[in-house]
């Protein structure tokens, strides 16, 4: 056993088990305040340093060799107290083992006071750092299929492959609204609806934190950007947006304030500015919102270098020094570095020179000695060996295909083209039917997710799936082009589309994260919409396969295929389920977390205000056209069978106060084959002080009905469902009539405050 206690931790460890087995509460405050009495400042302000790997390793692309003279540099001389990521590729097992060991033997052994090390790791669709490891669908795809068990179970299982790794804290989820589908982390989003965010993203904290954080099962998430990051005004990562205060409460806030009612740890700040304030210096967000008014008691992470940004790109302080003053006194308890000291030294001297006290450093401080307790780390400091049991686990891959089948949106179904049988001739083409990379997305065992030589030799290509399904000598394959720009053979591929029953296409976006993923135009490359229109001549039946992070523009090209289906990035099993959908394996039920748009000048969401799709009818000269057009509507997603919807009742058709509205609806499967549909209730304010949306998704069920069968659901509403933040920027749900509508059927009540 490598864990070597001192008498420190041996009498705190006494003090919070003691306490804790008496059924007192336990005296853990205690034990962290005499920790933090015997601390310097240098220590104190060490933990609130975090560096990346990089910092304390050799250059190796191959295998990462901790540099035992940088990270003694670090740990010991800086005191630095949390380290985080990997360098360039995800590791084996056993090289996280080594490195998250090797760091805890030197800040157990090395420094003065003994204090655990914190890893962290961005794990956002499985352990997704770490080889072997199973890949699920991004939060966009796991949106789509509008079961938040399966986001629960895939955090689950990404929280147990990251603890068998050594780690303990993921910087997961995503609770960023997706209403910018350019921006390049649209597909880390669970979709643009409020309501949706928040189940999706409550669901994923579950199954991350677990019971509790000493669980070998579970990890610390990290509920992130607060606030404001996902609406760029120009649709790139990290520029400006400019959100009016109403609209940060309405759509952006709720997600973040139903995970601190979730219980989640910690969370990380915006790298961009809302506003023209970097939300690194916003005392106002992240003390008064965030602090005062959410009540998060958790830690306050930078995210990657943003202090420093504070200077060199924000411009709202004019040295780092100043930078470090502007983010402590905002709130920030944590920082990613994440290379340098600079950090520390400048905030040590702050509290010298009196500028900040220390005071605010000891209340971060806290915070994060109290994660590092909640995690386990003062007992079990190093790997755990249970935890290592849990990764690769069958179950997983099965978990997996779950999710990526339920994810999969099948968009357009002409004259009944899918599914299709296995005994015809098909052509596959296209850039992403035969890649793995374009089927993953970002954050897939590289940052960029572009490399896929990591990824496991079993992981099915489009191409393979369908192979599998139809037998090798049933399907053609040619590329035709790339993704963005080349003609590789699109003339063969027209050739071997005369000689096949059906072409099947496969296009979409090659995997990117962040930056890297900006681009000027949402229209889908032009060289892929030219290898359409030119196969479409060749007469045959189209199926068009769509694997994209973003909803790419396919207006000019959607009337060549008879078919579409989409999945936005659906992991490891994303070419399986992708097939069985395509042959009829499984009935498809993913539904739309987003507006698809039809033209890059109408990104419009569906809880628009009504204005957003007037007609000027008094004035025909001058008649506008319809404005709300969406290629296909939020929520839209074909099926094999088909459903109706019949008996929409209300418990009452007048709400007071805080009573319960209590609302049914039958559902039936009207046809051949079984099928999952979800029922989604949507409300409309009728008249409301603040220009109401439409409607907005207040609740939604998913259900599985075998043919003939039906179902009656059931809702419950209250004040609550029907809220808005109005001009005082306060939550409200005034008097007055409201709508409920579930697919084409109407209902309306009255809601009235006492
Ligand atoms: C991203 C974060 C991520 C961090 C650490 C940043 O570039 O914005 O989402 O958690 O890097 O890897």
């Amino acid at each position: 056993m490598r864990v070597k206690y001192t008498t420190l931790f041996l009498s705190l460890l006494f003090i919070v088990v003691n306490c804790a087995e008496a059924g007192k509460p336990t005296n853990e405050t205690k034990a962290i305040n005499s920790l933090l009495s015997k601390m310097t400042l240098e220590e104190k302000v060490g933990q609130m340093t975090n560096l990346t790997l990089e910092a304390v390793s050799n250059k190796n692309d191959d295998f990462v060799t901790l540099d035992m003279a940088k990270l003694r540099n670090a740990i010991v001389t800086h005191n630095v107290g949390s380290v985080q990521n990997a360098i360039t590729h995800a590791y084996t097992l056993q090289e996280w083992h080594y490195i998250t060991n090797t760091i805890q033997d030197v800040a157990l052994k090395e420094t003065r006071l003994k204090i655990p090390n914190l890893y962290e790791i961005d794990a956002v669709h499985g352990a997704n750092n770490t080889i072997g490891s199973t890949l699920f669908p991004h939060n966009l795809a796991l949106a789509a299929t509008r079961n938040p068990e399966l986001a629960r179970i895939a955090a689950e299982i990404t929280a147990k492959e990251v603890r068998a790794s050594g780690i303990r804290l993921d910087f997961s989820p995503v609770l960023d609204v997706g209403r910018q589908p350019l921006w390049p982390r649209f597909p880390e989003t669970f979709g643009e609806d409020v309501h949706l965010v928040k189940t999706m993203g409550v669901a994923s904290i579950k199954g991350y934190e677990g019971k509790s954080l000493r669980d070998v099962n579970s990890v610390a998430s990290s509920m992130k950007h607060f606030i404001g990051y996902s609406a760029p005004a120009d649709g790139k990562d990290r520029t400006p947006a400019y959100i009016p205060e109403i609209n940060l409460r309405e759509y952006y806030l709720p997600p973040f304030k139903a995970a601190i009612a979730a219980g989640a740890r910690t969370l990380m700040v915006n790298s961009g500015d809302v506003n023209g304030t970097p939300l690194h210096a916003s005392k106002y967000y992240l003390t008064d919102v965030l602090r005062n008014e959410l009540g998060f008691k958790g830690v306050i992470t930078s995210d990657w270098e943003d202090i420093k940004k504070l200077h060199e790109r924000h411009k709202v302080a004019a040295s780092n020094k100043e930078a470090a003053l502007l983010a402590v006194n905002a709130g920030i308890d944590l920082v990613i570095v994440p290379l340098d000291f600079s950090f520390y030294d400048d905030l040590i001297a702050l509290v010298k020179e009196k500028r900040i006290s220390e005071k605010r450093i000891d209340e971060s401080v806290r915070r994060i000695l109290q994660l590092k307790y909640d995690l386990g780390y003062f007992e079990t400091p190093y790997l755990e060996p249970e935890a290592v049991k849990n990764f690769a686990r069958p179950e997983y891959k099965e978990a997996a295909l779950n999710a990526a089948r339920e994810s999969v949106v099948l968009l357009k179904n002409f004259n009944k083209l899918l599914p299709l049988t296995k005994n015809k001739k098909y052509l596959v083409v296209g850039p992403s039917a035969n890649s793995l990379t374009s089927l993953h997305g970002c954050w897939s065992y590289t940052w960029q997710g572009t490399e896929s030589k990591y990824f496991a030799n079993d992981t099915l290509t489009i191409l393979q799936a369908i192979k599998a399904k139809a037998g090798e000598t049933n399907v053609t394959y040619v590329q035709g082009t790339d993704f963005n720009t080349t003609n590789i053979n699109i003339d063969d591929a027209v050739k071997a589309a005369k000689n096949v029953d059906v072409v099947i296409v496969a296009l979409g976006e090659d995997a990117y994260a962040e930056t890297v993923g900006n681009i000027k135009d949402l229209e889908l490359p032009e060289i892929q919409q030219q290898l359409v229109k030119e196969l479409a001549a060749a007469g045959k039946p189209i199926v068009m396969v769509l694997s994209e992070g973003r909803p790419r523009i396919i207006r000019k090209i959607e009337p060549n295929a008879q078919s579409i289906v989409l999945a936005n990035w659906a992991g490891s099993q994303a070419a399986p389920a992708i097939a069985d959908v395509l042959f009829g394996d499984y009935n498809p039920d993913g539904i739309l977390p987003y507006t698809y748009p039809r033209f890059s000048g109408e990104l419009v969401t569906y809880d628009h205000k009504l204005l957003n799709e007037a007609v000027e009818i008094n004035a025909p000269v001058y008649k506008y056209e319809f404005a709300f057009s969406p290629q296909f509507p939020f929520g839209h997603g074909l099926s094999y069978t088909t459903f109706e919807y019949s008996n929409l009742t209300l418990s009452t058709k007048k709400l007071v106060g805080d009573g319960h509205l209590r609302v049914e609806v039958t559902l039936k499967n009207t046809g051949e084959v079984s099928g999952k549909h979800t029922v989604e209730l949507y409300s409309s304010d009728l008249y409301a002080s603040i220009v109401p949306s439409v409607k907005r998704l207040r609740k939604y069920q998913k259900i599985a009905l075998a043919p003939g069968e039906s179902q009656t659901l059931v809702f419950e509403l209250n004040k609550s469902d029907l809220a808005f933040v109005n001009e005082q920027l306060t939550t409200v749900t005034e008097d007055g009539d409201f709508e409920i509508s579930i697919g084409t059927l109407k209902e309306t009540f009255n809601y009235l405050n006492k």
